[in-house]
């Protein structure tokens, strides 16, 4: 059998560059390689409520933004499955017997989840859903059976977890479910993409994003306001690599043949980062050199997404259909499960 891939989303609000270098960008290679024998790309509206509990108006807006962003980006429903997990109820069902094999002190131990709790300031009342969502995830790797699973590295403890109880399972029901892996982006810059204020991982809560919806003004206005080097204050003083964000971002957006094109007056970018170091080369030149890459990137995107937005009934018939067509194989595949668990009462 085939690879299969399958990966996800949380919708809490628009997707932006650190989703897109950290596992957009590999789907969208994955799509073009075509070397698969299905892929999904699920959004993870059931586990965005783990904690977002009190807000569910702000997860059905984000379910629409983040299909915008998906077909905005390329992602092809034609090759790709795209559905919303809420609608499988078959995952629930999954993680209801999955959560038999795991103890709550592995739960705690989620490095992952660990640095969530603290971020949410959950302290002792943390929602036994959201410390259990690893769990609802690993049901959404197995009821597809998928073994491809592309992430950034903040996931890779849940697929350690998921593959745990896969073994566990198979132990105890019979070799049914097959264990996965993660597959990470290529440059290893792109797998935690700073905010823009270099201080932290881009995201939403902290307001340092830059995202696939902005507007050419507000990119460059973003742009202009990375960090870069507190002490590289003329134009003529050497300045820093380390911790300089446009650096970061060159490192990851940009690509030879943007130098002749914009930038001619340097190689490549060890060259500009050569004389950078040196003295004589000016943040205003690195970012403006930055905003072209990624106006070049995102401005296809911001219109077809335009193109989208104008005609949203399409982009649900293309969730419902995708949905559906996930609904069947989990209908399926859940048979199998239950075989397994000796819990098919009425299956002759
Ligand atoms: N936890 C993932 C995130 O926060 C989303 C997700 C849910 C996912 N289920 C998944 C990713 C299954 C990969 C596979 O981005």
């Amino acid at each position: 059998m085939g690879k299969i891939v399958l990966t996800g989303d949380r919708p809490t609000g628009k997707l932006h560059l650190g989703h897109y270098v950290g596992s957009l960008r590999k789907r969208l290679e994955i799509q073009a390689e075509g070397d698969y024998e299905k892929m999904y790309v699920m959004i993870a509206d059931s586990q965005a409520l783990t904690d977002n509990f009190l807000n569910p108006e702000k997860i059905r807006d984000s379910v629409k933004e983040i299909a915008l962003d998906y077909l905005a980006c390329g992602i092809d429903p034609k090759k790709v499955t795209i559905f919303i997990q809420s609608m499988i109820p078959e995952l629930c069902e999954y993680t209801f017997y999955f959560l038999n094999l795991v103890s709550l002190s592995r739960l705690e131990r989620n490095p992952t989840v660990k640095t969530e709790i603290k971020l949410k300031q959950f302290d002792n009342s943390i929602p036994v859903g959201f410390l259990c969502y690893p769990v609802s995830q690993t049901a959404d790797i197995t009821l597809f059976k998928a073994t491809d699973i592309p992430v950034g590295v903040d996931q890779l403890p849940m697929l350690e977890q998921a593959n745990e109880i896969v073994k566990k399972f198979n132990n105890i029901y019979g070799e049914l479910l097959v264990e996965c892996k993660g597959i990470l982006p290529d440059n290893e810059a792109a797998f935690r993409l700073p905010g823009i204020d270099g201080k932290n991982k881009m995201s939403k809560s902290l307001g340092n994003c830059i995202y696939l919806s902005d507007d050419s003004k507000t990119v460059y206005e973003k742009v202009m306001k990375m960090y870069t080097d507190p002490a590289h204050v003329t134009v003529d003083l050497p300045g820093k690599i380390e911790g300089n964000v446009v650096f970061t971002y060159l490192d990851v957006f940009s690509k030879e043949s943007d130098f002749p094109k914009y930038l001619p007056e340097f190689k490549n970018l060890a060259d500009l980062k050569e004389k950078y170091q040196h003295g004589g080369v000016g943040d205003v030149k690195i970012k403006k050199f930055l905003y072209q890459i990624l106006e070049e990137l995102l401005t296809p995107i911001r219109e077809k997404r335009k193109e989208l937005e104008n005609n949203l009934d399409s982009v649900y018939e293309i969730l419902e259909k995708g949905t559906m067509e996930a609904r069947e194989v989990a209908k399926q595949n859940l048979k199998d499960f239950k075989k397994a668990m000796k819990i098919n009462y009425f299956e002759p």
